[in-house]
């Protein structure tokens, strides 16, 4: 068995969640998903209310959100050493991708709240979450939300209510007022947050547009950017995007038609917090490409400190510094000590 599907694996509880679930029902609901992710449009009515279209996601989506929101709150940490969160709050959770992604560094976190507007998400997602070893996820607590623009009452059940909050490819599926609006309700919810968007330039951007909010409420910026300056990928034809590998399960696969054992998620984020949240550290460059490796070469393209995209070439001559760039993956930190 693939040991990415192996007990206590996401895969093994999205398998146990779907149970009794066909694959031809499911492969319809996939469909019907792609076709509505790939418009790029705001929906005009929630995507995730049939059973069938919730159980199509948790299928080929959940494994895929839940590998970016993995791979981007390692980042997040990195960033901030000694800093734990003990309590987390899941803006638009679906069946709990971000939560378990997150639940899984932490061991000892006490308690997670999954918002959710969908009741067949929350009916599946507690099913899947059921199924974990970590005792947070077990005993999550799940709520019926709907983002509001203008609910005072709203406002004050999140503000404070947690360590870290996440919202997990949400945004993209608001209008302009509600993305801002539900920056809002999570900036006042939690000193750090998390926020992700699919790797596309669109995605980008309303990572930007958070950002700016962000910075703007007083939060520093944690990961990727390691500057609190404008971004340099903000340019006609690029982004910034990274990628995170998960392997497919067998279902995965077959409901997507595919014969990779794997794939990689393309995503964009924004990792903050309030001044006072952990001990920051920021790196001397991010890498926003996947580098480049020649015979005796690495190209690492940066992100830097101060806020330029900056190309650096680590030849074999320099030692130590080249051991590192050899190791060093898309989306990780460039410290000083490395550059030789
Ligand atoms: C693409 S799913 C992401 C789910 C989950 N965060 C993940 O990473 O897998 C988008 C989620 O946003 C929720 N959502 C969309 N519009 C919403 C709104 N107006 N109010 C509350 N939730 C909303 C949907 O119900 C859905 O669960």
């Amino acid at each position: 068995m693939n040991p990415a599907e192996g007990a206590g694996s996401l895969s093994a509880a999205v398998q146990a969640g779907l149970e009794g679930t066909g694959l031809a029902s499911l492969s319809a609901g996939v469909r019907r998903l792609m076709d509505a992710y790939r418009s790029g449009e705001v929906p005009a009515a929630p995507v995730l209310t049939s059973a069938r279209e919730v159980a199509a996601y948790a299928a080929y989506r959940m494994p895929a959100t839940a590998a970016a929101t993995g791979a981007a709150f390692a980042q997040m940490r990195r960033g901030l050493p000694g800093w734990t969160p003990a309590t987390v709050l899941d803006f638009g959770a679906g069946t709990g991708g971000a939560s378990w992604a997150v639940a899984d560094q932490l061991p000892d976190a006490a308690g997670l709240t999954l918002l959710e507007q969908s009741g067949e998400a929350i009916r599946l997602g507690q099913a899947i979450l059921a199924e974990s070893t970590s005792g947070a996820l077990r005993g999550a607590a799940w709520r019926r939300w709907r983002l509001e623009l203008s609910d005072a009452a709203e406002r004050a059940a999140v503000q404070d209510s947690a360590d870290l909050a996440v919202a997990a490819y949400v945004l993209g599926e608001l209008t302009e007022r509600q993305q801002d609006r539900l920056t809002e309700l999570v900036t006042g919810a939690a000193p750090a947050v998390l926020l992700l968007e699919p790797g596309t330039p669109a995605g980008h951007r309303r990572i930007l547009a958070a950002r700016a909010r962000l910075l703007a409420a007083g939060y520093d910026v944690v990961a990727p950017c390691p500057h609190q300056l404008g971004c340099p990928l903000e340019v006609p034809g690029d982004w910034c995007h990274f990628a995170a590998r998960l392997q497919r399960s067998a279902t995965h696969r077959r409901v997507k038609g595919a014969d990779l054992p794997y794939e990689d998620e393309k995503f964009s984020y924004v990792a903050a917090a309030r001044p006072g949240v952990g001990s920051p550290d920021c790196p001397a460059g991010r890498v926003v490409r996947r580098p480049g490796q020649r015979k005796n070469l690495v190209t690492l393209d940066l992100c830097d400190r101060d806020g330029r995209a900056t190309k650096l070439a680590v030849g074999k001559s320099k030692g130590e510094a080249y051991r590192r760039a050899r190791k060093t993956s898309w989306g990780d930190r460039w410290d000083d000590a490395a550059t030789g």
